[in-house]
C-alpha cells in the first residue's frame, strides 16, 4: 500500500517517533510530508523513510487560536494545499499524524479523492487546546476521515465526548522494539561514570521541557527528598518553551539544588540513559495522551512512576507495574521516590513484572500488524467499522 503521511512538525516530539515506526515498513513505497524543516528529516533520513519538507513557512495557527488567527492563516495555505493534493494522487491513502497534518490532508483528501487517515496523538479537551481548534479537528475527522486512530482510550474518549464519532475510531497503543531497551552493565556503568551518578539514587525526567510536563514538580519533590537522591532532566523546550526554562533553573537555584540536578539538554541515547536511573518520573500536569517514556521505562527495567490521568492509568497500574501519583503534588511524587531509595526489592519486583508485560503488551511487531489490519480495511473503503480496541481482544 503506498501511503502519504502528513506531519507538520520538524521537530522531533512523541508523535513523530510514534510515526517512524509506523512509516518504516511501508519505506519503499511512502513519503513523509512535513511542514516544517528540522531534526526529525534528519532521523527519518537515517531511517531510510523518504521525506520531504513540503513548506517552510510556519503555519500560524496555534494550540490555543481563535477563530479570526485560524481563517487568516488559510489564505496562506493554498500552495501547500495544492503541491499535496498533486502528490496525493501518487498514493493509495493519506495519514496525518498531527492536528495542522489533518487540516491540509482533509482538504486534499476531498480534492484528491484518497482516503484519509487520522492518527490522534493528543487529548482533544480545552485543557490543551482552544475550542475553535478543537472544533474543527471534531469536525474534519467526522466529514473526511475514514479512520480515527486514538493513541490511548484517553485520546478515544476525549475525542467522542468532543462531538467525534466513535465507529470510526480505533485505539492503537505506540509500539516498541524491546531489544533497544536492552542496555549491558558496562555501557550503564560507564553512563553513571560519566555524569557523576555512582552511589546516587537517580531520578530521570525524559520530556520535552514545558510547563504541562510538570518539571517544576518533580524539582520541588527533589527538595523533600534524601540527599543522595539526584535528579537529570532530560529533554529540550521544542516549542519555544524559554521562559520557562529560565524559571526551571532558577527554582533550582532558590532551593540549593545545583549539585543535584543536571539539565542534559536533548539526547538520542534515551535507553541508556534511563537504565542509568533508579528511577522514571513522569510527572504530566495535565492527562498525557499516552506518554511514551512511561513504556520506554518499563522496557529499560527502570522503576516508573506517572501522574494518574489520562493514557499513563492505562500503562500503570500501581503497585502492580509501577507507581502512581496526583498530577502536581510534589508531597506525594516525594514519598513515591522515598519508597522506592527504601524498599529497593519490591521496586525491582515491579520493574522486571514491568519490563516482561511492557515488551509483550506493546511490540512493535504486533503493533504494525494492528496497524496494517486498519488500513486494508481502509483501502477498500470500509469506513464506519465498529470501535477496534485490539487491547480488548487480547482479555
Ligand atoms: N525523548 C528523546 N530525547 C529527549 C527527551 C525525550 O528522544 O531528550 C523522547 C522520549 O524517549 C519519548 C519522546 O521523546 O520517546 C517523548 O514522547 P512522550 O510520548 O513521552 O511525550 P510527548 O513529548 O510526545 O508529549
Ligand atoms: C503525543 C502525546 C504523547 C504520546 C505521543 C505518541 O506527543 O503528547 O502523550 O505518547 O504523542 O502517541
Amino acid at each position: 500500500m503506498k501511503i502519504l503521511f502528513l506531519d507538520q512538525s520538524g521537530k522531533p516530539g512523541g508523535a513523530e517517533l510514534c510515526l517512524i515506526d509506523i512509516a518504516k515498513p511501508y519505506r519503499d513505497r511512502a513519503l513523509v510530508g512535513l511542514f516544517a524543516d528540522g531534526d526529525f528529516k534528519t532521523l527519518l533520513q537515517q531511517h531510510q523513510i523518504p521525506v520531504e519538507v513540503l513548506t517552510t513557512k510556519p503555519i500560524q495557527v496555534q494550540k490555543q487560536s481563535n477563530l479570526l488567527q485560524a481563517l487568516a492563516s488559510i489564505k496562506q495555505l493554498v500552495p501547500l494545499i495544492i503541491k499535496v493534493v498533486k502528490l496525493a494522487k501518487k498514493y493509495d491513502v493519506i495519514y496525518a499524524n498531527t492536528q495542522k497534518a489533518l487540516v491540509i490532508g482533509a482538504i486534499a483528501s476531498f480534492l484528491s479523492r484518497r482516503p484519509l487517515v487520522y492518527h490522534l496523538h493528543d487529548i482533544l479537551s480545552l485543557e490543551h487546546f482552544s475550542s475553535i481548534n478543537l472544533r474543527v479537528a471534531v469536525t474534519l475527522a467526522n466529514t473526511f476521515a475514514s479512520l480515527v486512530i486514538a493513541n490511548s482510550q484517553a485520546s478515544q474518549t476525549a475525542f467522542v465526548q468532543a462531538g467525534g464519532k466513535p465507529e470510526i475510531t480505533a485505539i492503537v497503543y505506540n509500539g516498541f522494539d524491546s531489544q533497544k531497551y536492552q542496555i549491558s552493565d558496562v555501557e550503564i556503568q560507564k553512563i553513571r561514570q560519566d555524569l557523576d551518578l555512582e552511589g546516587k539514587f537517580v531520578v530521570g525526567h525524559f520530556s520535552r521541557l514545558a510547563p504541562w510536563k510538570g518539571q517544576h514538580i518533580l524539582i520541588e519533590a527533589l527538595s523533600q527528598s534524601p540527599p543522595q537522591v539526584t535528579a537529570l532532566l532530560v529533554g529540550d523546550a521544542l516549542f519555544g518553551e524559554q521562559d520557562y526554562v529560565e524559571e526551571l533553573h532558577q527554582q533550582v537555584a532558590k532551593l540549593g539544588l545545583e549539585n543535584r540536578i543536571q539539565f542534559l539538554g536533548f539526547r538520542a541515547d534515551i535507553p541508556q540513559l534511563m537504565s542509568a536511573c533508579n528511577l522514571v518520573a513522569h510527572t504530566s500536569t495535565a492527562p498525557e495522551p499516552f506518554g511514551r517514556v512511561i513504556v520506554e521505562a518499563m522496557l529499560c527495567g527502570t522503576p516508573v512512576v506517572a501522574t494518574k490521568a489520562g493514557g499513563a492509568i492505562e500503562l500503570v497500574e500501581h503497585g502492580v507495574n509501577g507507581f502512581l501519583t496526583t498530577p502536581g503534588d510534589s508531597q506525594k511524587l516525594a514519598k513515591v521516590i522515598n519508597t522506592c531509595v527504601q524498599e529497593i526489592e519490591i521496586t525491582t519486583a515491579i520493574a522486571d513484572y514491568a519490563r516482561n508485560i511492557a515488551s509483550q503488551r506493546f511490540d512493535i511487531a504486533t503493533i504494525n500488524q494492528q496497524i496494517s489490519q486498519l488500513l486494508s480495511l481502509v483501502k477498500i473503503g470500509l469506513s464506519n467499522t465498529k470501535v477496534v480496541n485490539f487491547e480488548d481482544d487480547q482479555d
